[in-house]
């Protein structure tokens, strides 16, 4: 079958076999066999973290469960949504109903089920900052968990997922908490400009939408995965030097002695806007993401994704990380 409306990078790979799952049990239970035989698999929620580099020889499972259930605690509301629920329908709908904290993460591609995974953020919020619990079926022990968001050991695009429990937990559903009283997050850059007596929380989804239709191009019309590189994080007395060199350099504090650097201006610094290897091409309004202009296949993402790379380690002697996961035939890979 062809991943190619299953990956928002547009990639038309090919995988063995298909198996949509909108049960919690069927997503299981189809998870479940597949891990125990000797069969390559994955577990897919709207593809718009994942690069296809070749194609890929195992059965891909697409999490299609739907559910959102709601419960008041005081003015705070808790929500249990099951992983196959589409996120920026969820931000919508919680807007709508005035559960407000979750509005900065208007937008996001792909499913609630991922959010976990990589602990998705924007514009001063992240996943972790309104996570109560993730519940996940383990498919070594064969055992359904409910964990704390503490025992999740969010990071930056970091999670349990993306480690000890990578390949083997298959997140059916996750436990946000948002509030009814309102009080909006304006700290990152472009919000600034918002009144935060006056603001309200559907004018904050307006100005994320607004900001992040400038910059970052619609998967459905221009293929990608958004950000194709985490922003490095450096000590502090590393970027003091880089800053010397380069005095309009942007970093942000990560903590009083790391500094998260914007991996998107030292590309953009580097002048490699728009430059393209075969069918794959650095986005003009934001360096960090890489677009398939039309035919693009893996191979040509990862050769340009490893020239920025070479080229940022040369200029400023930093490694990029890619952001999303590299599937290449029988599973994950590094670039
Ligand atoms: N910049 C440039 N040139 C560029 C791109 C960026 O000079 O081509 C500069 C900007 O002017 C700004 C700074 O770099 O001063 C940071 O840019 P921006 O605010 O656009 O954010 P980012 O670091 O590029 C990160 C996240 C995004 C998230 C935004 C907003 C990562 C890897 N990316 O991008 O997340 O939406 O901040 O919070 O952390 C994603 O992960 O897929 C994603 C889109």
């Amino acid at each position: 079958a062809s991943l190619l409306p299953f990956n928002t990078l547009g990639l038309n790979q090919l995988c063995d076999e298909l198996i949509h799952a909108d049960k919690k049990e069927f997503l299981i239970n189809t998870c479940l066999e597949l891990y125990h035989s000797d069969k390559a698999m994955m577990v897919l929620g709207g593809g718009s973290n994942v690069v296809f580099t070749e194609d890929f020889c195992g059965s891909v499972v697409v999490v299609e469960t739907k559910g959102i259930a709601v419960e008041q605690e005081g003015s705070d509301i808790l929500l249990t949504v099951e992983a196959g629920e589409d996120w920026h329908s969820l931000v919508l709908f919680c807007v709508e109903n005035g559960y407000f904290g979750i509005e900065n993460l208007a937008l996001i591609p792909g499913t609630v089920g991922a959010a976990p995974i990589q602990n998705i953020g924007a514009y001063g919020v992240e996943f972790k900052d309104i996570c109560e619990s993730v519940e996940f079926f383990d498919l070594d022990s064969s055992q359904l968990y409910e964990i704390s968001h503490e025992d999740c050991q969010f990071g930056y695009r970091e999670s349990i997922f993306k480690q000890q429990l990578k390949d083997r937990a298959v997140i059916t559903a996750v436990k946000i908490r948002l509030s009814t009283s309102w009080k909006p997050n304006l700290s990152y850059a472009p919000l600034n400009s918002l009144n935060a007596d006056t603001v309200t929380a559907k004018e904050v989804l307006d100005m994320v939408c607004h900001v992040r239709q400038s910059k970052l191009p619609d998967p459905k019309i221009i293929g990608n995965v958004g950000s194709f590189f985490k922003n490095p994080i450096i000590p502090l007395e590393r970027f003091l030097e880089l800053k010397q060199q380069y005095p309009n350099i942007v970093g942000f504090t990560h903590d009083d002695k790391h500094t998260k650097l914007a991996a998107g201006w030292m590309i953009d610094n580097a002048g490699l806007k728009g430059f393209a290897i075969g069918g794959a091409s650095i986005h003009e309004q934001q360096a960090l993401v890489l677009t398939n202009t039309g035919d693009a296949t893996g191979t040509d993402i990862c050769q340009l994704a490893m020239h920025v790379t070479d080229m940022i380690e040369q200029r400023f002697g930093v490694t990029l990380e890619v952001e999303p996961r590299l599937i290449a035939r029988f599973g994950e890979v590094s670039l």
